[in-house]
């Protein structure tokens, strides 16, 4: 298998538990170069355990996290950035004490990029959300819940990731704003070529968006497929598309 061929990342059987919950019971999934992969599920299925057992806390519990062919089970958060996988986490927990400037200079240290580095990274977080632009020295917690995402999204792109991970980007944003979201989301992807893992309870938006798709029930993957795949079969509209989960 040549290097192009092996998926950028790839989860064998993984498992991760707080004390006596298991919230991932072997899970299997594969991010390929280039790919848009969202991971829908209701709350509590384990998706965002997914995505921070990834990011190396919970540790894996079994199983085998690979990132471009590396091996990086136990890997530490830090050592995990370093290898410009980046996330934006459920509720978005920016420093809210912290300007709009500082949060994305936190970004850029999350690795070692170098000041032409830097200044190309802002000119394209600033390009794609210029709403940040205008707020560059006001504090991050008076931010619009929008603005907020737009600086979290921002701040993880501020460490040239080569893996974006967004848990549920468009949570209790107005839909026009959840819309510009994904719109960006979409840019970064078809005009970079950047990876992304969306996490979503909007399976709607995420299955149009995304390349393929996973669902995930109580730490399980039940089902994968192309968004389109998804989006057509009846089991999902009734579960996620037509039960008021949608919003
Ligand atoms: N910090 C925690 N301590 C104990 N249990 C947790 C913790 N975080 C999540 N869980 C449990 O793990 C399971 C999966 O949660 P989570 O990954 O947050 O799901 P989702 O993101 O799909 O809503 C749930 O049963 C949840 O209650
Ligand atoms: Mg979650």
């Amino acid at each position: 298998m040549s290097a192009a061929d092996t998926p950028l990342l790839a989860v064998h059987g993984l498992r991760a538990a707080y004390g006596k919950i298991e919230a991932l019971k072997g899970i299997d999934l594969e991010i390929r170069r280039g790919e848009i992969v969202t991971l829908i599920g209701a709350n509590g299925a384990g998706k965002s355990t997914l995505m921070m057992t990834i990011f190396g806390r919970p540790r894996a519990k079994a199983g085998r996290i690979e990132f471009d062919g590396h091996d990086i089970t136990g890997a530490a958060t830090h050592q995990i950035a370093r290898m410009r996988i980046a996330q934006s986490p459920e509720g978005r927990r920016i420093f809210p004490r912290m300007t709009v400037a500082e949060n994305l200079q936190m970004g850029a240290d999350a690795t070692e990029s170098n000041d032409v580095d830097r200044a190309a990274s802002l000119e394209r977080v600033l390009t794609l959300f210029p709403r940040l632009k205008e707020r560059m020295i006001q504090r991050g917690g008076t931010l619009s819940g929008g603005e907020q995402q737009m600086l979290a999204i921002g701040r993880a792109l501020m460490s040239r990731p080569r893996l974006l991970m967004l848990d549920e980007p468009s949570l209790g944003l107005a839909p026009l704003i959840a819309r510009q979201i994904f719109d960006a989301i979409r840019i970064l992807n078809r005009d970079d070529g950047l990876t992304v893992l969306v996490v979503e309870q909007n399976a709607n938006h995420a299955l149009r968006l995304a390349h393929r798709g996973y669902v995930m029930v109580n730490g399980l993957i039940t089902l994968s497929g192309t968004g389109a795949e998804l989006l057509a079969r009846p089991e999902i509209r009734a579960a996620y598309l037509e039960g008021g989960r949608t919003a």
